[in-house]
């Protein structure tokens, strides 16, 4: 017996102490309801009238590729915390460098940093309108990646200018230009968002996933080429990392579209034609340069632009070419081309870049793609 065991009379006398202050249980019931009876008086629920309600949701799988695909995705196997960041040689760099770097960063942030608020805006609505699991999954798969994406962005911009990009005074000429761009960056990536916002809502599935589409195509393509073309090993491991999850994006894509589009009505292809075009104006924004027919810009912002991209490729940053932007741009979106036009999407015509197909409207208002 152990030593503090308690005598076994005043053990009893406790128990006894105790029984006398018992309730009794407040689901103690003098009879069970009768479910007949409940079912009587049952009164109807109110009608869910709201079109974009949550409830009632399913688990239901159409499309069991995209499953697979969020299921690979659930470790993406890197993490932007655990990137060399104190590899990053900063002192060695000059104050253009560093300014010139941070500036890719936050002109890759109007297109990857809004990546997570977009795409859980996309996977509430595809709660709203009662999408199929996979697709809500694959949103939240996305939101996810993106999110990781938005960090890298964040940590390079403040590992180079602390409190960047908006938060501290440029000190040189170079620095001042930068800080106007980006400014004007910002300015239309909130147009962006204003029209995204409506157009989330407007289009049906298969266009917006048409829109994301030619936004995982750029993305994938960009990385990819400054993954090669980067010297700085932090930068090159992170593009390399970001890359693979943009193929990601894209394989979801894909698999959702090779269901969709052979079933989608003729006047469905002509607004994805349509919005190809929207696609290739908003991202030529960072594969190529921004054409004025979206892009609100002063005059000062390509001339800084090229300046500082100038400044950036010198710090080994792999920011390529005009010409060979124009080339690896043109290159994804034959790409594209060739996806969708088998499934009778006639492809808009791109002239900035040589491809020749239809001519369509722009609608600033209704811009879907992202990275
Ligand atoms: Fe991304
Ligand atoms: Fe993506």
């Amino acid at each position: 017996m152990p030593k503090t065991a308690m005598p076994i009379k005043e053990s009893e006398e406790k128990i006894d102490n105790l029984e006398s202050q018992i309730l009794d249980a407040p689901t103690k019931h003098e009879r069970m309801p009768s479910p007949e009876e409940l079912l009587l008086n049952v009164e109807d629920a109110p009608k869910i009238t709201d079109k974009l309600n949550l409830f009632p949701f399913d688990w239901r799988v159409e499309t069991p590729r995209l499953m697979e695909i969020y299921e690979n995705s659930r470790d993406p196997g890197w993490s932007p915390s655990q990137l060399p960041w104190e590899t990053l040689n900063v002192e060695g760099m000059t104050q253009d460098q560093r300014y010139a770097i941070a500036y890719w960063w936050a002109l890759l942030s109007v297109f990857d940093a809004s990546g997570p608020a977009v795409f859980a805006r996309a996977m509430i609505h595809a709660y709203e309108v009662h999408e199929e699991d996979a697709i809500r999954k694959c949103f939240f798969s996305v939101t996810r990646d993106e999110m990781n994406h938005e960090e890298v962005c964040g940590k390079a911009i403040n590992k180079l200018t602390p409190n960047g990009p908006l938060g501290y005074e440029p000190t040189t000429e170079l620095g001042k230009l930068a800080r106007n761009n980006i400014e004007w960056l910002y300015h239309n990536g909130a147009r962006y968002w204003n029209g995204y916002k409506k157009a989330v809502e407007h289009y049906p599935m298969p266009i917006l996933f048409s829109s994301f589409l030619f936004g995982e195509v750029a993305s994938s393509t960009l990385f990819h080429s400054m993954y090669e073309s980067t010297d700085i090993p932090v930068f090159k491991e992170a593009f390399k990392n970001i890359g693979r999850d943009e193929g990601r994006h894209l394989s979801f894509c894909l698999a959702l579209l090779k269901e969709v589009l052979p079933k989608m009505s003729e006047e469905d292809r002509d607004t994805v034609t349509k919005q190809f075009r929207a696609g290739f104006i908003f991202l030529s924004g960072i594969l190529y340069e921004p054409p004025e027919e979206f892009w609100q810009l002063p005059p000062t912002f390509l001339p800084a632009q090229r300046l500082l991209e100038e400044k950036a490729r010198e710090a080994g940053f792999g920011i390529l070419t005009l010409e060979k932007r124009k080339e690896n741009w043109r290159t994804a979106v034959v790409r594209l081309k060739t996806i969708v036009e088998p499934y009778g999407v006639k492809f808009p015509a791109l002239p900035e870049i040589d491809v020749d197909g239809e001519t369509v409207a722009f609608d600033a208002d209704k811009i879907v793609p992202i990275f």
